[in-house]
């Protein structure tokens, strides 16, 4: 595995790619792996990429002050070799200078999707990601890159907008990789003492419970995000943050339940914020 840290490493790893007929697929990470990163490169060569880039990068746009930029997990030697394992080709490691170099204030804004839910609790948020996604596939130029659905508002946004910017790239998505007892992985799981871990499999069951609910016929969004509510309660010592049906373009409430649905939810466990979401496809 080749290791860049500049664009000009990165450019030209991949243009010698490219002149070799490869087809370049691209994972952006802030690091801390786990299977649900790993996931996502099987994911891309699925789809047809021979050539893998990764990116490690703790993005300091997408964190709101009071947020956990400064003790986001990092672990820079296991994450290689993991990586190496999974057999990627080139690991790309910028420094905040190079992405973010004195001066630099544009931004780019997310538009309609990112505002509600994730938009509301966390601003400017996602214009930092759409920010560091937009920077980071022009510096790498994939054919295609991959995204986790576990990040269901992301995916819309970074779907938005490289539709409206017409960035020359094909997306696709991976499924949430999850714990046995139904937990997301993440890497902000490594925050959560062992106790909070023992509370943390609510988020999916609950979420999990307005999925039944649906599929029952329940088709009121009071009433489906009432019942997720009183299951979070439930559990004791676990905060609700949002728990929401909606729909998957806009994020805003279903018009109807024609066509399939999220159910989306945030909750607090200590320190520790959780998301998660099930799409929903038939009832
Ligand atoms: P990060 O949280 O490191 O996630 C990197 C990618 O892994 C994202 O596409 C995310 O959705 C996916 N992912 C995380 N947990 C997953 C799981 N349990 N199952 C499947 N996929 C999972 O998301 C970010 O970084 C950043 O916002 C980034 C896009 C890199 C921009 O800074």
């Amino acid at each position: 595995m080749k290791i860049a840290r500049t664009n000009h490493e990165v450019r030209e790893a991949v243009a010698n790619a490219r002149m070799q007929g490869a087809c370049i697929g691209f994972v952006p990470t802030m690091g801390f792996l786990h299977e649900g990163h790993l996931s996502l490169i099987r994911v891309a060569r699925e789809n047809g990429a021979t050539f893998i880039v990764v990116s490690i990068f703790v993005n300091p746009t997408q964190f709101g002050p009071n947020e956990d930029f400064s003790r986001y997990p990092r672990d820079e030697e296991r994450d290689r070799a993991l990586l190496e394992s999974e057999k990627t080709d080139l690991l790309f490691l910028p420094r905040v200078e190079l992405m973010y170099p004195r001066g630099a204030t544009t931004r780019i804004d997310a538009g309609a999707v990112a505002r509600p839910l994730e938009g509301v609790r966390r601003p400017g948020h996602f214009e930092g990601v759409a920010t560091v996604v937009a920077k980071l596939f022009n510096i790498v130029q994939p054919d295609l890159a991959a995204f986790g659905r576990k990040d269901a508002q992301q995916c819309a946004v970074i779907d938005r907008m490289t539709y409206d910017l017409d960035l020359p790239l094909q997306l696709v998505f991976g499924e949430t990789v999850r714990e046995h007892d139904g937990l997301a992985m993440s890497s902000r799981n490594s925050f959560l003492s062992a106790e909070e871990r023992g509370k943390a499999p609510v988020l999916h069951r609950a979420l999990r419970a307005g999925e039944e609910a649906i599929t029952h016929g329940i088709h009121d969004v009071a009433e489906i995000e009432k019942l997720m509510h009183r299951v979070v309660a439930e559990e004791g010592g676990v905060e609700a943050d949002y728990l929401a049906v909606v729909d998957p373009m806009t994020f805003e409430a279903p018009a109807d339940f024609d066509r399939h649905v999220l159910v989306v939810g945030a909750v607090r466990i200590g320190r520790t914020r959780l998301i998660d979401n099930i799409r929903i496809f038939r009832w």
